[in-house]
Formats: C-alpha cells, sequence, structure tokens
C-alpha cells in the first residue's frame, strides 16, 4: 500500500463518530487554517498541485482564485456528492465512512473562498448518507466549528446537505446549480461560469467530495509535501473505486505511482481477474472514458508501462489512450461481450440527456436504438459507419459534457473492437 491521506484513519473504530475523530486529530486543520489569510490558504492549495477528483482534473487552486470578489455580494462553496457516474462510487465510501473528513475540509475551503453558507448537493440515492453528514455537521456545531464566529475568528459558516432526485445530469455544475435553486437540473450555457454568476447568480465554487476532503492533508503536511507524493502533475492522492470482474472489488487510495498492471494483479488492490479468467478490457475512469483493450491498458502504444495517473492514463489521446476521470476502474473479463455492453452504456446516456441541445438528445437515442439492431442480428455492416458518424456528430457539438461522455465509450467501441461489431451482423 502506498501513501494513505485520506483513508489512514478509516480503520479506527468509530471514526465517524465526533469524539473519535477529534481524539485521531481531527479539525487540526480547521485550528491551523484559521490562523491564515484566506488568499494563503488559495496559495497553498494551487501550490499542493491538487487537481479536481470529480472527472475533469482542473487545477483546484486556480479555480479557487477565478472567484469574483463583488463587494457586498456572498459567494457560495458548493460540495459536488451528486456521484452518479457508472462505476464511480468513492465519493459514498468517504462520507459514508469518515463524514468529519468532508465537514473539516469544507469548513477550510469555506473560510477560504469567502463562503458563509455552503452546501453539499447529494445524489437522492444517498438517503442514508444525508443522515451520517447531518450528524457529523450538528456534532462540528456543537463543539464550535460551525456557525458564528467560529474560534473567535469573526467567521462565520453553516453547511447545508440538499438531497437531488435522482438525476445524472445534476452532477454537472451548472445543473447541479439551477437543481439547488429548486429548478429543473438543465445545465447553464457558458459563459458566464459560476466563478463569476453561480448560485443564486453569486460566484460559486462547485468541488468534488474528495477534493474538498483533500485539502485537509494539503493543510495538515503542507502544499509543498504533498506535491511531493504522486508524480507530475498528478499530485496527492487519489481515491479509486474497483469494480467489474476482479476478486476485491472496493475503494482504495492510491498515490498514482502505482502501475495499472500492479493495481490490477495486486493483492492489495483489485487482487486479479476473477475465476482466472484473461482480462478483455478496463474503463479506467468511469463509464464516460473510452474503453482501453488489455493490450494498450498495461502499456502505451509505444510500449512504455501505464500508471494510474492523469498523464500516463491519457498517453496516447483517444487514440491509444483513455483518462483518469472520475476513478471509477471498470473491469472486463474474456467472457463479456463489448457491444452488449456499449448498448448498457448508449441507454444509460439516452435516459439521462436532459434534452435541451438536439444533437444529444436525438444523437443518445439513435445510438441506442442502432447498438439494439446488433444484439437483435439485424445490425448491418453500414451501421458501424452510421454509429461512428453519430457519436463524432455529438462531440463538441453540446451544451454540456454528457453530450462528449454518450458519444466516448461508443467511438472507443468501435476503435478498439470493431471485429465484436462485424461479428454480430447476421443479414
Ligand atoms: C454529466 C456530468 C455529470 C457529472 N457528475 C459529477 C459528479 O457526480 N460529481 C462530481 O464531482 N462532478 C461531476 N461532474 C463534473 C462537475 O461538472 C464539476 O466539474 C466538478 O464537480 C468540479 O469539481 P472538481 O473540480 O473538484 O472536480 C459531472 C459533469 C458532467 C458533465
Ligand atoms: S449535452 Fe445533453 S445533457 Fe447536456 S445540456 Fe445538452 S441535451 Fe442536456
Amino acid at each position: 500500500m502506498g501513501v494513505q491521506l485520506l483513508l489512514d484513519k478509516i480503520s479506527v473504530k468509530d471514526i465517524q463518530l465526533y469524539d473519535v475523530y477529534r481524539a485521531e486529530g481531527g479539525y487540526s486543520s480547521v485550528e491551523k487554517a484559521l490562523k491564515l489569510k484566506p488568499e494563503d490558504i488559495v496559495e497553498e492549495v494551487k501550490k499542493s498541485g491538487l487537481r479536481g477528483r470529480g472527472g475533469a482534473g482542473f487545477p483546484t487552486g486556480m479555480k479557487w482564485s477565478f472567484i469574483a470578489k463583488p463587494s457586498g455580494v456572498p459567494r457560495h462553496l458548493v460540495c459536488n456528492a451528486d456521484e452518479s457516474e457508472p462505476g464511480t462510487f468513492k465519493d459514498r465510501f468517504l462520507m459514508e465512512k469518515i463524514p468529519h473528513l468532508l465537514i473539516e475540509g469544507l469548513i477550510v475551503s469555506s473560510f477560504a473562498l469567502g463562503s458563509n453558507t455552503t452546501y453539499i448537493y447529494i445524489r437522492g440515492e444517498y438517503a442514508w448518507i444525508v443522515d451520517i453528514l447531518e450528524q457529523a455537521i450538528s456534532e462540528a456545531e456543537q463543539h464550535g466549528w460551525l456557525g458564528k464566529n467560529i474560534l473567535g475568528t469573526g467567521f462565520d459558516c453553516n453547511i447545508y446537505v440538499q438531497r437531488g432526485a435522482g438525476a445524472y445530469i445534476c452532477g454537472e455544475e451548472t445543473a447541479l446549480i439551477e437543481s439547488l435553486e429548486g429548478k429543473r437540473g438543465n445545465p447553464r450555457i457558458k459563459p458566464p461560469f459560476p466563478a463569476v454568476e453561480g448560485l443564486w447568480r453569486r460566484p460559486t465554487v462547485v468541488n468534488n467530495v474528495e477534493t474538498i476532503a483533500a485539502v485537509v492533508p494539503i493543510i495538515n503536511i503542507g502544499a509543498e509535501a504533498y506535491s511531493k507524493i504522486g508524480v507530475g502533475r498528478s499530485t496527492g492522492t487519489k481515491l479509486i473505486s474497483a469494480c467489474g470482474n476482479i476478486n476485491k472489488p472496493g475503494v482504495y487510495e492510491i498515490d498514482m505511482t502505482i502501475s495499472v498492471e500492479d493495481f490490477v494483479y495486486s493483492k492489495d488492490y483489485c487482487g486479479g481477474i476473477k475465476n482466472n479468467k484473461k482480462l478483455k478490457a478496463c474503463i479506467p475512469g468511469g463509464s464516460s472514458v473510452p474503453i482501453l483493450p488489455a493490450n494498450l491498458l498495461f502499456n502505451t502504444a509505444d510500449g512504455k508501462t501505464r500508471y494510474m495517473n492523469y498523464e500516463s492514463l491519457s498517453e496516447g489521446g483517444f487514440a491509444t489512450g483513455s483518462m483518469l476521470g472520475s476513478g471509477g476502474f471498470i473491469v472486463l473479463d474474456e467472457d463479456q461481450c463489448i457491444v452488449k455492453h456499449t448498448y448498457t452504456l448508449a441507454r444509460f446516456y439516452r435516459h439521462e440527456s436532459c434534452g435541451q441541445c438536439s444533437p444529444c438528445r436525438e444523437g443518445t437515442g439513435w445510438m441506442e436504438k442502432i447498438l439494439l439492431k446488433f444484439l437483435n442480428g439485424e445490425g448491418r455492416h453500414n451501421d458501424i459507419d452510421l454509429l461512428w458518424e453519430i457519436q463524432s456528430k455529438i462531440e463538441g457539438n453540446t451544451i454540456c459534457p454528457l453530450g462528449d461522455a454518450a458519444a466516448w465509450p461508443v467511438a472507443a467501441a468501435i476503435r478498439h473492437f470493431r471485429h465484436e461489431f462485424e461479428q454480430k451482423i447476421k443479414i
């Protein structure tokens, strides 16, 4: 096991309870941070190299520095706990097992951003975690970490938990903001970006659960020490939720220096492929990112070892690489049918499209129908080209990246597994 910064206390009995968490050193980052100037915390997060853990990997400190500060206008931090990307369940694990880590990170981050009212927007299906978070918030309030004049610094902060109603699109930050405002979760056209006009048209930062939690160790060990963990622009640790045909599905914290092969076969992580089957393919970063066949998963196209980090997983672009994304690592063994699997994903994206833009609204439905034709033995050779054409017309032509997320799995399946589509052609 590599360095553990987020899950290091996970095996401590009752760590979800305030007293235990505090006895283990919890909330010390708040004591430290509230003695600093907010801009110094932003600078520290910048120096740490932390990148957003929600999927896109945008540098967190830079995002924080973009927040507008018009005088007299409140600013907001919103924590994205929607976690609806198939294959991704790391935020659930973190919130359920060590909720105070998120609350601690939110207090420090709210102070850095000047947010007196901070929200956690959580997917509706995580109903039981709402209770866990509300319990943690209430304990933090009772001990003076939240509320008015925190630690006598004059900083006030309240955190509210808002449940979504089960729409994948509400994980997209502007749809999330609309939903939080009580409206249908339709993504907004950007610009304006949330940092300028977000929740209630006020400057807003939306960050993923894991991103916010990572602020705690950054303050505790310092940005310099944090930036030395990992490699290149993949600093710190990353939570990976591993699932599919592996012996040990679960949530693992990695320091991004481990090779993909070791991650799959090491007994500390996935523990190898179930029933000693052969590995066929893997979607390394949540359902939206391109699938990689086994031969491109462990090594790049030019023969270099592939590692579990942002740069290495994306090496080769989409032609021969993929993305670290949200860290939802889905492993497929030799028995899995890529066409069926791609159909399942296409069906999901069609269902979740909000319908605002025609390439996404119509294209996702067409892709689903064509994929179903293949499964029913009714696919034709020109359907493969048609499928390719449709996905290419969606990508980059929509209001939000759900369109891309729907197009990429189809493109990668055709790129790497065209023969499986051809094998299904009977007419
Ligand atoms: C369709 C769609 C769904 C998304 N779902 C999530 C999600 O469940 N959780 C999340 O943190 N980010 C999600 N994102 C990314 C957010 O829009 C946003 O980039 C992220 O919350 C920013 O946080 P970060 O910088 O800490 O990663 C989604 C994006 C899209 C396009
Ligand atoms: S890309 Fe799809 S989900 Fe996103 S705004 Fe357009 S129709 Fe809605």
